[in-house]
C-alpha cells in the first residue's frame, strides 16, 4: 500500500496524567469515553492506541487534543459515551474539530465552560488536519465501538507528516 510507515510517537507518550489506558503507540485509533466509564482494556484490545474519559470542555479536552497531536500515528477519533452532568463535552469535541477555536472559545459548543487556554492556535489546526472525528456519543456498547475500531485500523492512512507536536498543558 502507499500508506506512510509508523513513526516514534513522542518521547514518554502519552506524558499527561488522566483515566486512561494505552495499547500499541502506532495504531491509527483513540478513542475517547466522554463521562462513561466503559471497558478501556477492551478497547485497546480491539486496536486502539489510547482510551478514556474526559469530562470537562476545557482541561479534558486540551489532554485529549494534546496526546492526540503528539502522536502523528492517530489518524482517527472515536467519540463515544455519555456526557457527563453539567457538562456537553463530546459535542464541544466534535465542534472543535469541525469549528477550531475564536478568541478561545470552541466555536459552536454549547456546555458551559469550553474555553481552550493551554493549546496554541497551531495545535488546534494541527489536530483538526490530523484526525477524522467519528461520533458515536451516547454508544457505550463496547462490541459496536471494537467494531469501529477495527474499521477504522483497516482503513489506517498511515502517520500524519509532521512531527509530534508537544502542548504544555497542566
Ligand atoms: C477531565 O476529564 O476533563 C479532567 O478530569 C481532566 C483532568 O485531568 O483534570
Amino acid at each position: 500500500s502507499n500508506k506512510t510507515a509508523a513513526v516514534a510517537a513522542a518521547a514518554g507518550w502519552p506524558m499527561l496524567k488522566g483515566e486512561y489506558k494505552t495499547g500499541k503507540p502506532d495504531s491509527c485509533v483513540a478513542v475517547v469515553t466522554c463521562g462513561s466509564h466503559l471497558d478501556d482494556d477492551a478497547l485497546i484490545e480491539a486496536g486502539a492506541a489510547i482510551s478514556g474519559s474526559c469530562k470537562t470542555e476545557n482541561l479534558g479536552i486540551e489532554k485529549l487534543v494534546s496526546h492526540i497531536i503528539s502522536n502523528p500515528n492517530i489518524r482517527f477519533l472515536i467519540v463515544t459515551g455519555a456526557e457527563v452532568k453539567g457538562h456537553i463535552t463530546g459535542e464541544a469535541i466534535l465542534m472543535l474539530h469541525q469549528n477550531g477555536i475564536d478568541k478561545n472559545r470552541i466555536v459552536g459548543a454549547k456546555g458551559a465552560i469550553p474555553y481552550i487556554e493551554n493549546l496554541s492556535e497551531d495545535a488546534v489546526k494541527r489536530f483538526m488536519e490530523q484526525i477524522e472525528c467519528i461520533d458515536m456519543i451516547n454508544v457505550e456498547d463496547i462490541d459496536e465501538i471494537s467494531e469501529k475500531i477495527r474499521e477504522c485500523t483497516a482503513k489506517d492512512p498511515g502517520a500524519f507528516p509532521a512531527a509530534p507536536l508537544i502542548q504544555d498543558v497542566k
